[in-house]
């Protein structure tokens, strides 16, 4: 096979602010709140970085290993490495795929709720029942979603035609500093609101009476999407990544921010949920319906719930990217096609995907299988099968497959860097995070 020339990023910071804002996404800021508000707060907080540590940073490394050693797209990685394998690859293109079905209409419900925050409209309602009907009405529409769902698609095949660098990177270095800024501005905002310290306390102090085992595997799968592991993104990253990138470095730093950003997240709603006595536990629609009722009680409300949509809408973009990139790679390397005609290839798979989830909400509900719509079965099958599928192969493929001194010579870059934890990490990567997985995959599917 030839090898194209490919690009690398930059510095080390590029490295991790890049793969930080694949993780760092809408599973932060909207589904991080509400499922943690469901299962109790501070406990829950507390498995969840458990979760992160002890599962997503070996999984983490994995991909990383695999990305950089062969620095291909995923199909590409995998097949490089064991061609018995490859399948591995197929199923890292064929999440993301699926992924960008939903995310993008979610993506497209954010940047809507901004420029109608912008516009001032929603001042013009007063009542949390009203806000719902607004959302109903807007998800069920039959082509206004779809109209923000394409200019979404449209925004993220931007970044993608600029190149990796000049397009993934450099966008990275401005939106990742610039949500983190906003999310602080909002946060503190937030918990200086009268009755806002409730909330600080409903996020950090530990109520263990409400721990399930549920809520532990539930914590797991949370963590699982919002590093976005077990499909090709960060083996696709881990791609451009320097030989002399430390991959332990910047895994922990990117499981940091990406952690970091759910507690922030957690401290703008809390507080603003409990300053105005909501209880906390509204689920989806928390961030859509709650805490827009909730901006229209404050002061300058229009500035604050702009703010926060532009967050969103930035945290959306930086993982759509990813997801989109993951694709374009596949099809420009193993397709041999040029960069532009694989990422409009990839755009146009995802407006038609994404286009038909938003319909099977409202003008098309026959487009729907075992009572959920088509919307709802690209994620269950993404975040319930595909992803723990994905996490669990890849561990088995560098625990167990792999030449054993794989892993420890792509940590250490071949022997340049000390090698601290392998004792731990091996273990973790060939028993832990196997049998957790299977754990997670089979309560998801109601086995247990
Ligand atoms: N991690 C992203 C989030 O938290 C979602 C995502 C999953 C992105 C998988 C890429 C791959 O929203």
């Amino acid at each position: 096979m030839k090898t194209t020339h490919r690009a690398t990023f930059g510095g080390r910071l590029s490295a991790v602010l890049v793969t930080a804002g694949s993780a760092v996404g809408l599973g932060n800021i909207w589904r991080f709140p509400y499922v943690a508000g469901e299962n109790g707060g501070g406990a829950f907080l507390l498995i969840y970085i458990l979760s992160v540590l002890l599962l997503g940073v070996p999984i983490m490394l994995s991909e990383f290993a695999i990305g950089r050693n062969t620095h291909r797209n995923a199909v590409g990685a995998y097949r490089t490495l064991s061609s018995r394998w490859s399948i591995l690859g197929y199923n890292s293109i064929l999440a993301p795929l699926l992924i960008m079905g939903f995310y993008l209409v979610v993506s497209g419900w954010t940047l809507e709720y901004m420029i109608h925050s912008l516009t001032g409209e929603f001042t013009r309602i007063s009542t949390p029942e009203a806000y719902e009907s607004l959302f109903n009405a807007f998800t069920q529409n039959p082509w206004k979603p779809l109209l923000y769902t394409v200019v979404f698609t449209l925004l993220t095949h931007g970044v993608i035609a600029l190149g990796v660098q000049k397009g993934i990177e450099r966008s990275a270095r401005i939106m990742m500093p610039l949500l983190l800024l906003i999310l602080v501005v909002l946060a503190v905002h937030s918990i200086l609101l009268p009755g806002g310290t409730e909330g600080v306390k409903f996020l950090f102090a530990p109520d263990f009476s409400k721990v399930t085992p549920s809520t532990v595997l539930t914590a797991l799968g949370q963590a699982f999407f919002s590093l976005s592991i077990g499909l090709g993104c960060l083996v696709t990253y881990a791609s451009y990544f320097k030989n002399d990138t430390n991959i332990t470095h910047t895994a922990l730093q990117v499981a940091f921010i990406d952690t970091l950003v759910a507690v922030l997240a957690g401290l703008v709603i809390f507080p603003a949920v409990f300053s105005v006595g909501i209880e906390p536990t509204a689920g989806p629609s928390l961030v859509f319906v709650t805490l827009p009722a909730i901006f229209n009680t404050l002061p300058l409300s229009m500035v604050w719930s702009t703010i926060f949509f532009l967050l969103l809408v930035i945290a959306a973009l930086t993982s759509t990217i990813s997801l989109h990139e993951v694709l374009t790679v596949y099809v420009q390397e193993e397709w041999h096609l040029s960069r532009r005609a694989a990422a409009w290839i990839v755009t146009g798979a995802c407006i038609v995907l994404g286009a038909a989830a938003s319909l099977s909400l409202g003008a098309w509900q026959w487009l729907q299988l075992g009572g959920k719509s088509f919307f709802d079965l690209l994620d269950f099958v993404t975040a319930n099968i595909m992803l723990p599928a994905g996490g669990f192969f890849i561990c088995i493929f560098t625990g167990w497959v792999l030449d054993r001194r794989f892993m420890p010579a792509e940590l250490t870059n071949h022997g340049a860097l000390r090698l601290h934890l392998w004792p731990l990490l091996g273990m973790l990567l060939r028993w832990v995070c196997p049998v957790v997985i299977l754990l997670i995959f089979l309560d998801n599917l109601g086995v247990l």
